[in-house]
């Protein structure tokens, strides 16, 4: 499957070397995608919040090389060499080849750090696989004799960062991304991410994200596992229709700033991808008995004082504690009084809606 859409005719620019600077957010999905077709299509499409403080920073150093018949290139970590990290950076680049016809004409370094602990069970795949298309489409750019326009950019990025990893076509632009193709979504693609077009309440500005990290080991059953899983799940079809409906009423739900009806479907969706895992086969939990302590602990407090906290999941035990900016003292408060006991080593990591990826230098 080639999208002639997204191939340049042709590079007239030279480029011996050089280097860009990319950094690119997370992004916590309240529509979930979970389920793929070939070609990283997703069965259904998925509503992020773009964060902002939880990103990776790539810098992508390029040289060009003798020959152009293999890939060559290096990862570091954390200024730590990274060679485990190669194959999936290898299987990326094969997906986005003729796409990036330069790729096999240079010898990369790919230096990444992230804003947060690598072992904090954050799926850093989003932040890694965006920043480090971004750095790519900056060399396309500088190839490109053709004027090539931002959006061009942005939108060949997140097609590229889908190749890489599903949801991170999610994490270029903010605040609020739609990826996957919605009858009631003008523009929207499964090829890649569009910014959601239409109007969102104030009450939706500035929305709070702290993630509880409950357990910080490596999942047993990773995303892509678990995607493929939903092939001949029983309850896969109503799932992916749900996920449609469960967009659509959210149009109305952001336009007119309606936090109960946010925090049904948010919560519902974080549950039901929860339970697509347990009614696979074969069946897994990710969830940890202190997710389920803190999910409890969210309820009680909500009935109590009819504050609009409420919780998300992603494929992982980490609860992603959400509110809206007016609540921000009293949820930090009752986080500390009593949901950080619930965190391994009391850890958690306040983040919100953020905008996107960045530039941070260019070299050249
Ligand atoms: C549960 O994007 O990590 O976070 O496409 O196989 O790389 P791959 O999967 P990935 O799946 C993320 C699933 C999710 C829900 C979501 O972000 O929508």
């Amino acid at each position: 499957m080639i999208e002639k859409q997204f191939i340049l005719k042709s590079y007239s620019k030279t480029l011996e070397n050089g280097s860009f600077t990319w950094s690119s957010p997370s992004n916590i999905a309240l529509v979930k995608y979970w389920g793929k077709k070939e070609h990283q299509i997703p069965e259904n499409p998925s509503v992020s919040f773009t964060l902002n403080t939880c990103k990776t920073i790539t810098k992508l150093s390029f040289s060009k090389k003798e020959n152009d018949n293999e890939f060559s290139f290096e990862v570091y970590l954390d200024d730590e060499k990274k060679d485990d990290f190669k194959p999936k950076i290898e299987t990326f680049f094969k997906r986005i080849e003729s796409y990036l016809p330069f790729l096999k004409a240079y010898h990369f370094k790919i230096e990444t750090s992230n804003t947060f602990p690598h072992s904090s069970g954050i799926a850093s795949s989003a932040s890694g696989m965006s920043a480090l298309a971004m750095c790519l489409m900056s060399i396309e750019r500088s190839l490109s004799e053709v004027e090539v326009t931002d959006n061009y950019v942005t939108q060949k990025a997140s097609f590229l960062a889908r190749l890489g990893s599903g949801s991170a076509c999610r994490s270029l632009e903010g605040d609020l991304v739609v990826w996957g193709k919605h009858d009631k979504i003008d523009g929207s693609s499964d090829l890649f991410g569009v910014k959601y077009p239409f109007e969102v309440h104030q009450n939706f500005k500035n929305y709070n994200d702290t993630i509880l990290l409950v357990d910080k080991g490596e999942k047993q059953v990773s995303s892509t596992v678990g995607h493929n899983l939903m092939h001949n799940h029983p309850f896969a079809k109503e799932r992916f229709k749900q996920a449609h409906k469960n967009l659509s009423d959210l149009i109305n739900v952001f336009k007119i700033g309606d936090l109960k009806a946010f925090i049904s479907i948010v919560e519902s969706e974080a549950l039901t991808l929860h339970a697509m895992m347990m009614t696979s086969m074969p069946y897994f939990i990710l969830m940890k008995p202190n997710t389920l302590e803190i999910i409890n602990k969210i309820w009680t407090f909500r009935k109590e004082t009819h504050s609009n906290v409420c919780f998300t999941l992603d494929a992982g035990a980490n609860v992603h504690v959400l509110y809206p900016e007016n609540e921000t003292e009293l949820v930090n408060e009752f986080i500390k009084s009593e949901l950080v006991a619930y965190c391994q080593n009391g850890h958690y990591i306040c983040d919100r809606i953020g905008f996107g990826a960045k530039q941070l230098t260019m070299e050249n």
